[in-house]
């Protein structure tokens, strides 16, 4: 399974783990996600939720391959549904990204309430580079938090970034020894078994209304340009070089 799952300590910890591919999240790791999100939200012994990976990889993003076989169309598909779960949970979700975070890697990070990053890790938001758009709301969501400059380097040239560089522009909370940042978010994580749970959900309601329905319909309008592109010759041509272990080739196109 590559998902691990386990709840401890009124933390449900969501745990990526298929470090032979980099922790490249399927379809089926979409899945568990999403209902592993649901499951942790529903569950009264649930205060928090931890979403990590593992050393030197929090993921990779999507899986290429699934990219090219079993492109996500409908509106239901699994990574909508995670999308979904993630956007939807009222319980406070901290991240610990443990190493590497690539494309929806660093895209859900947006959508976690406290996020700690490993010394040792490099974000990414490599959309165009594959000859696709942003997604997760990212468009609507990174030039907010940084401004157009720096969201232009990220999101346009999808030039990678430190966890420091994370911090300064409002993705994450601290940069961590890579050996520490697990132990840290977990205690940050605890640290919601002596609030009071109704206060902590209400007010994290609060905090994301204003923006709500805005994400939602970036989500949709990225969603349909993000599935028009996967099947375009840019983004075939991206994927296969991936595959080959060589840089695109773009001349050929305008
Ligand atoms: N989808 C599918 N397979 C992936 C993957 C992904 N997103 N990321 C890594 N892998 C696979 C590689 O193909 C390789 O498989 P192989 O051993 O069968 O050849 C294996 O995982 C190890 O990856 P490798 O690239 O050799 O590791 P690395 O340490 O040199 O680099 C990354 C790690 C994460 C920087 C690099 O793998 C990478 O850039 N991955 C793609 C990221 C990406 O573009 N994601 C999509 C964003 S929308």
């Amino acid at each position: 399974m590559s998902i691990k799952t386990a709840t401890l300590n009124g933390v449900a910890t969501i745990e990526i783990a298929r470090p032979e591919k980099k922790n490249a999240l399927t379809r089926a790791m979409y899945q568990a996600m999403a209902d592993a999100l649901i499951a942790a939200a529903a569950d009264p012994a649930v205060r928090a939720v931890l979403i990590t990976g593992q050393p030197g990889i929090f993921t990779s993003g999507n899986d290429i391959e699934d990219f090219v076989s079993r492109p996500p169309h409908e509106e239901n598909s699994p990574v909508f549904q995670f999308m979904k779960a993630l956007l939807g949970c009222d319980k406070p979700v901290i991240a610990a990204v443990t190493g590497a975070a690539i494309g929806i890697g660093t895209t859900m990070l947006l959508h976690c309430d406290f996020v700690y990053v490993s010394d040792e890790a490099r974000l990414a938001m490599p959309f165009v580079s594959l000859g696709l758009v942003p997604e997760f709301a990212s468009s609507l969501i990174v030039p907010r938090l940084m401004g157009q400059a720096k969201a232009a380097e990220k999101l346009l040239l999808g030039d990678p970034f430190t966890g420091a560089d994370a911090v300064e522009c409002g993705i994450a909370n601290a940069v961590l020894p890579a050996g520490e940042v697990v132990n840290h978010a977990r205690r940050v994580a605890e640290r919601f078994n002596l609030l009071a749970p109704a206060a902590v959900r209400e007010s994290k309601r609060l905090m994301k209304a204003p923006l709500r329905e805005q994400v939602l319909a970036t989500l949709a309008t990225e969603g349909k340009l993000f599935g028009e592109r996967l099947r375009s010759p840019e983004a075939q041509e991206a994927f296969q070089a991936f595959f080959q272990k060589r840089a695109p080739d773009f001349s050929k196109f305008n």
